[in-house]
């Protein structure tokens, strides 16, 4: 790993070295931005802490300290302000090293972790049989968005989508296609194959009778021991029922692929809930033997109580009474699958805040066990996409909005505000259908992670698709401004230079470049993607506000035009690496 060259660390060594000089400890020196840029660029507080420790005057301190930092060729100006804070304004000559290094940098300025760790993302979990909607947004955004930022940082990240394939539901399902279809060979247990290479149900079939046999089961309650029976013959091996239940897998994986596709988003695995079946029988003889798991009204359980528990903690249930496994069973079979294949030091699970006790639970069982300890087990949950009405997000008949009907309506109100906007009209038909559909998954996903992951927020499409404010569309539409500008330099014959730091609007913009591993260390310790939307909307304002003060192409002086193309060129890298991170594929022009 390389040393820092951020200006707040570059900055930080030379306070410190002026602390040590007064003998002092050099961590005094630690300097942050400051909260009054109309002041100083960066500020120190140590003086205060130091002349506690020793006994002295602060300002009398911080005076020591200001003369040795005036020294420095960082340092433009520095001075004492109130009871000893230390205020510096930074050098033209140190803003112009950072920026030129920026330019240089394929990763635009930001580092990576100086440990890599093998890191595993869950997130996605749809359900077999169910096709993706709105609320499965939340997940596969931020999920991806992570992944894309753990795996930039330098961790070694593998994404699993854990479908939802294993369930009563796969039972409910097998029952209801059989009420439908009798005569298929699946259900008659004398049949000895092969069983047919087509589906017996489409997607659609699959949308209609899933909620049929969930209502059913919910009331009638022989139909739902039926529902629990066939489950544990399906989880048990029984032929007819493991060909049936793939066919539901990969009709539903069709559709599942093609969603991913359109929001450009990957797994590394595509397993299942039903991928720790072989791990399943081995844990639970393991755990009755090691008195772990207990018998209870007829199931397998492991208590994960503790008298420190201000709320109730339910034991997790391994294995029901009628012999299937469920919800935790599954997830904590899945933890010795992972254990094994991946043997991952973090695990992340993207899943919705309702289910964080289920979370809590199994990650105590699993630390119980043996198996992973709870502190590398993390629920990453959030809040809800809501309606106005502020309940989760309905379409006008009270149905769920599925997600290719939502994706296919935010193109169409790209495409009209592109059209409004004067934009994309000078390319071919096909070009501005993508550009269109870019734009539309940049107002979706901005919109999604620009918020704090667990709070919810209010769907609106029209809000989201708007190329002013703090949108996806205002972003890459700054993007692609400087791609255009790249464009004509090059067409000119004008090439990037040398960058030297000059006006206030270019110091700000550097000062904005260089806070990108604040945005990126933010982001990745407390895992909340909004810091890479808010430093991805602050920089393409300052970018703004710089290019309305430094003109380029019409700069008369060569130098300065040169200057100023790097540093846009600078930008350009550094907005792109952070849509990049947020999931966002900027497209060449508009
Ligand atoms: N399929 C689950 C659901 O729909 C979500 C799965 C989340 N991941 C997990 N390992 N439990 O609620």
């Amino acid at each position: 790993m390389t040393k820092s060259t951020d200006l707040a660390d570059l900055l930080s060594d030379v306070a410190g070295a002026a602390f040590a000089a007064q003998g002092l400890e050099a961590s005094y020196g630690a300097m942050r931005r400051s909260d009054r840029p109309d002041l100083a660029d960066f500020q120190c507080n140590g003086a205060m802490a130091a002349a506690k420790k020793v006994g002295k005057n602060p300002r009398e301190i911080a005076t020591a300290i200001v003369e040795a930092m005036k020294a420095s060729p960082l340092v433009a100006a520095a001075e004492v302000a109130g009871p000893g804070f230390i205020n510096v304004k930074l050098s033209a000559a140190a803003l112009s090293k950072r920026a030129e290094e920026i330019a240089a940098d394929t990763r635009a300025g930001a580092r990576g972790v100086e440990t890599p760790r093998r890191v595993m993302f869950d997130f996605g979990g749809w359900n077999v049989a169910k096709e993706m909607h709105i609320g499965h947004l939340r997940s596969t955004v931020i999920g991806d968005s992570l992944q894309r930022l753990f795996r930039f940082r330098g961790d070694h990240v593998t994404s699993d989508v854990h479908l939802g394939d294993w369930g009563l539901q796969m039972g409910q399902l097998i029952n209801e296609v059989k009420l439908e279809q009798p005569d298929l060979p699946y259900f008659d247990a004398g049949f000895t194959g092969p069983y047919p290479e087509t589906s017996p149900v489409s997607m659609d079939d699959l949308g209609r009778l899933y909620p049929q046999a969930s209502a059913k089961s919910k009331t009638d309650e022989a139909r739902r021991d039926e529902d629990r029976k066939a489950t544990q013959e399906l989880q048990a091996g029984r032929p007819g029922y493991r060909a049936l239940w793939k066919h539901f897998c990969n009709v539903t994986r069709v559709g599942l692929e093609r969603e991913c596709a359109s929001l450009g988003v990957k797994f590394d695995l595509w397993k299942g809930e039903s991928d720790a079946e072989p791990y399943i029988p081995e844990l639970v003889e393991d755990l009755k033997a090691r008195e772990i798991a207990e018998f209870d009204a007829g199931a397998w359980i492991v208590r994960v109580a503790r008298e420190t528990d201000k709320k109730e903690m339910p034991p997790i249930i391994l294995v029901n009474r009628d012999g299937a496994i469920g919800y935790h069973g599954s997830d904590l079979g899945t933890i010795v699958d992972r254990k094994r294949t991946v043997d991952p030091q973090l695990t992340m699970y993207v899943v919705d805040q309702r289910q964080a006790l289920h979370f809590e639970q199994v990650f105590r069982a699993s630390d119980r066990a043996g198996l992973m300890p709870e502190s590398a087990l993390e629920h990453l949950g959030f809040g809800t996409v809501n309606g106005p009405d502020g309940k989760p997000f309905k379409t006008r008949d009270g149905g769920v909005l599925k997600l290719y009907e939502l994706i296919a309506q935010a193109d169409a109100t790209s495409l009209a505000r592109m059209q409004e906007a004067e934009l994309g009209a000078d390319v071919s038909e096909a070009e501005r259908a993508d550009i269109a559909h870019k734009v539309a998954v940049a107002a979706i996903k901005f919109s999604d992670l620009s918020n704090v992951r667990t709070t919810n927020y209010i769907f609106d499409l029209d809000r989201f698709i708007s190329f002013e404010g703090k949108t996806g569309p205002y972003l890459l539409y700054a993007a692609v401004r400087i791609k255009s500008l790249a464009r004509r330099a090059e067409g000119e014959g004008v090439k990037p230079g040398p960058i030297s730091i000059e006006l206030d609007a270019e110091r700000a913009l550097v000062m904005q470049l260089d806070a990108v591993n604040d945005a990126l260390r933010g982001a990745y310790d407390k895992r909340l993607p909004h810091f890479l939307c808010e430093h991805a909307y602050s920089l393409a304002q300052a970018f703004s506000s710089f290019y309305a003060a430094a003109p380029i192409l019409v700069e008369s002086d060569p130098v300065k035009k040169a200057s100023r193309l790097a540093l846009a060129l600078a930008t350009l890298k550094q907005l792109e690496l952070l849509l990049g991170l947020i999931g966002i594929e900027t497209p060449d022009r508009m």
